[in-house]
């Protein structure tokens, strides 16, 4: 698989790291390309769990290379607590690589996250407090320190002597009373880059290497697609760019390195955080998807995660900014039990139809989602999960197949996979012959869903 992204079409939270870890088997190289550790990217193996925040979740496979790419921004604290973790646990992580070009998670960025935050008032996006957004502002305004930086003393000097004065200021204008110290900053700092310095690369040299050679690039993108600076619900997301486009960008490599990209869609929505979610819902449907499965909690904030029924009008916009050509639906499971399973196929606004998804947020938030509505399928235990993951998609019950069919037509990408659990072993691979239904066993064409009237309610309908 060549040059293949991984994205999430949501926001946030998908499943992409059990994704990432499935198709890790095959691949040769797993490189991250946006975001730092505002992300967590949880991976299952047996008994053994891992979130990842920084670090590819390809890194507990030995024979994977796994790349922090240039679009990355890094807290350099935070990833060595990851890789010191990962040893202490039994794991080497001789197999990682750190771009010379990626940014750096600075002393005041935590601090002007928590300033801003304060100060945007009821357009804060609830960040999760990691830096993200005023290390992508530095970026962006050529005040930023590189990888490249923290293994010159001399160059993080002299840049801190321009910038810091600065940075002071900024935080004292935002109501901050915190002292960088020029000094200990380049201790500490140089000292991160003495213990990074072996996993420190020209990563884009590295990637484009592997591509040239035939080896199978996965790109794993990080948060969802409707967090994206340019493509999410603005200013509800993150800062940076989420989108499949951004692998080129934030890896090093052109456009026509990218063969396939994968969409990651959760089977409902969640969402952490603030900012409009046109379906969600709250009462006990909500209590259901989010307590069922382990939780809908954050894994960086542990945060509960605002769920509602999955969005079509988000997921085919999803489909056309990404150029998905495959899908991975995640949580089957988690949705068992219900009688009734909803999308919403397109907004109501004030009896207009909206089939695409607004970038007015004031209208967003006036629109009632129209559904379309399934019939559930049965709760089962988990290892009825794993038993039907290892027959394929033929065993799972009619009511999902139905589903999981129609989101693809819907969405016009191959469904390549389809999760029912946590586990490796929770995954349907609907590239494997095995994983096809037997030709008698495909459900016969099945009505259309039933569609349900809209309201002008949206989150009282199912709640
Ligand atoms: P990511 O940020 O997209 O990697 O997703 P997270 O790791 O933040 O959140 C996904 C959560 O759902 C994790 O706890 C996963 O272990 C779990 N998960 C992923 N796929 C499935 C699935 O198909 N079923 C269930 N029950 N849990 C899943
Ligand atoms: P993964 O990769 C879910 C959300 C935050 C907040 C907004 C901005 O695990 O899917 P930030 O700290 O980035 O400035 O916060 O974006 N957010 C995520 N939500 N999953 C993530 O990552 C997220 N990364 C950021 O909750 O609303
Ligand atoms: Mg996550």
């Amino acid at each position: 698989m060549p040059g293949t992204v991984l994205v999430g079409c949501q926001f946030g939270d998908e499943g992409k790291g059990k994704v990432v870890d499935v198709l890790a088997e095959t691949a040769d190289l797993v490189v991250r390309f946006n975001g730092g550790a505002n992300a967590g990217h949880t991976v299952q193996v047996g008994q053994e769990q891992f979130a990842f925040r920084l670090l590819p979740s390809g890194i507990i496979r030995p024979n994977v290379l796994n790349v922090i790419g240039n679009g990355v921004v890094v807290d350099p604290a935070q990833l060595l607590e990851e890789i010191d973790a990962l040893r202490k646990r039994g794991h080497a992580v001789e197999n990682l690589r750190l771009s010379d070009r990626a940014h750096v998670v600075m002393p005041w960025h935590k601090v002007i996250d928590e300033l801003e935050e304060n100060a945007k008032g009821s357009m804060a996006a609830g960040t999760t407090k990691r830096g993200i957004g005023p290390a992508f502002e530095d970026k962006a305004g050529r005040w930023g320190f590189r990888v490249a930086d923290l293994l010159d003393p001399v160059v993080l000097r002299k840049k801190l002597e321009s910038f810091l004065p600065v940075k002071h200021r900024i935080v004292l204008a935002l109501g901050g009373s915190d002292v960088f110290v020029l000094e200990r900053i380049v201790n500490q700092y140089t000292g991160f880059g003495g213990r990074l310095r072996e996993f420190v690369a020209d990563a884009s040299v590295v990637v484009n290497e592997a591509l040239a050679a035939g080896k199978s690039v996965l790109f794993e993108g990080a948060q969802g697609t409707h967090l994206c600076v340019d493509h999410g619900i603005y200013p509800y997301g993150t800062s940076s760019d989420c989108v499949a486009g951004a692998a080129t960008v934030g890896a090093g490599v052109g456009p026509g390195a990218i063969q396939r990209v994968i969409g990651v869609v959760k089977g409902f929505t969640s969402r952490v955080g603030a900012g409009p979610s046109p379906t969600e819902v709250e009462g006990p449907t909500a209590d259901f998807l989010r307590d069922r499965g382990g939780g809908e909690y954050g894994t960086v904030t542990r945060r509960p995660r605002r769920v509602g029924w999955l969005d079509l009008v988000m997921l085919r916009m999803s489909a056309r900014v990404n150029g998905l050509t495959d899908l991975a639906v995640t949580k089957i499971d988690v949705l068992g039990g219900l009688e009734t399973v909803q999308a919403a196929i397109a907004y109501d606004h004030y009896d207009k139809e909206l089939r695409e998804f607004p970038a007015n947020t004031r209208v967003l938030g006036e629109c009632s989602p129209t559904y379309d509505e399934f019939d559930g399928w049965k709760d089962l235990p988990p290892e009825e999960w794993r038993r039907i993951a290892a027959k394929g998609f033929g065993a799972l019950p009619n009511e999902a197949q139905k589903d999981l069919r129609w989101i693809e037509k819907e969405l016009g990408a191959r469904l390549a996979f389809v999760s029912v659990g946590r586990g490796r072993e929770d995954t349907i691979d609907l590239r494997k012959a095995s994983a096809l239904p037997p030709k008698a066993a495909v459900p016969a064409e099945v009505k259309p869903p039933r569609k349900v009237e809209a309201t002008k309610s949206k989150r009282s309908r199912r709640g």
